[in-house]
């Protein structure tokens, strides 16, 4: 009994440290690790211009103004010349060119602003999803998803990554256990190759969880210089405290 307390106690502090796989996805799916860095500035520049060019036409960042990004290190002539449209103010958001009511006809489902997508999907989730789509003939896009079933998002990123096929199998396992096997193939190459593909998509969730808290490096920063600081306020107000108690005890 008190060893499956314990076990009980265990398993969220194992889950909380992340020594536990990653959390399945709805449709079964592990997700991958993202292996973003928030302090890689390099990364941060080319996830913005792939979200530029890929993402911004149908999904808006409405709470990310592009004067911003000098935040990670772009000037705001770079931001003029490389990531927008000439009609565009440095201090505008990142407005999405497409209306509601056209994606709502195109797509069935208007495309959703990505501003905070990292924080209600997770960074392993968004890389892990834009990295599994696949050709299917059965959907009105031609494209399908191994995290998100279904998703009337076609594949943004195919020129790069190429076109994939999915299969699923049904395996046994020795315990009697059926579980889902992922066998992909690549059906036509992408201008990048796997390993190149994974590193912009790795920049593009790096953005994607910039844009959801721009002020989150500096947050932790914050943080940690108000601890340093209570742990010194500490030793002197203890110093004070042997003093004032001194001549009482
Ligand atoms: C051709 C238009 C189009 C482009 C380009 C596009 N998307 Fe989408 N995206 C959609 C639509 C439509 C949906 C809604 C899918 C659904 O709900 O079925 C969607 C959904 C998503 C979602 C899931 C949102 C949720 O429901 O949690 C994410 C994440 C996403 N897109 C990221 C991106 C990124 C990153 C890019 C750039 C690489 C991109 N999209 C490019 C149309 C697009």
């Amino acid at each position: 009994m008190k060893i499956l307390f314990l076990a009980l106690l265990f398993v969220p502090a194992l889950a909380t440290v992340g020594v536990l796989p990653a959390v399945a996805s709805e449709a079964g799916y592990r997700l991958d690790r993202s292996p973003h860095d928030p302090n890689d500035l390099v990364s941060l520049q080319s996830g913005a211009r792939v979200f530029v060019n890929y993402c911004l036409n149908c999904h808006g960042a409405q709470f990310m103004r592009f004067n911003r990004l000098v935040e990670i290190g772009l000037s705001e002539s770079q931001i003029r010349d490389n990531l927008m449209f000439p009609v565009e103010k440095v201090g505008e958001t990142m407005k999405v060119a497409l209306g509601t009511k056209d994606g709502k006809e195109w797509f069935g489902v208007p495309p959703p602003d990505l501003s905070v997508i990292a924080r209600s999907r997770g960074a392993d989730w968004l890389y892990t999803y834009l990295r599994t789509f696949y050709r299917d003939p059965k959907t009105v896009s031609g494209w399908n998803n191994a995290v998100f079933a279904n998703a009337a998002m076609p594949h943004a990123l195919w020129t790069l990554q190429g076109e994939r096929a999915l299969e699923v199998l049904q395996v046994k396992s020795p315990a009697g256990h059926v579980a889902a096997e992922y066998r992909w193939s690549q059906v036509s190459p992408g201008a990048l190759n796997a390993v190149q593909y994974d590193a912009a998509v790795r920049d593009l969730v790096n953005f994607l969880v910039y844009v959801g808290e721009p002020a989150g490096q500096s947050r932790k920063r914050i943080g940690v210089v108000v601890l340093f600081v209570l742990g010194v306020l500490f030793v002197f107000a203890y110093a004070l405290k042997k003093a004032y108690w001194k001549d009482i005890h």
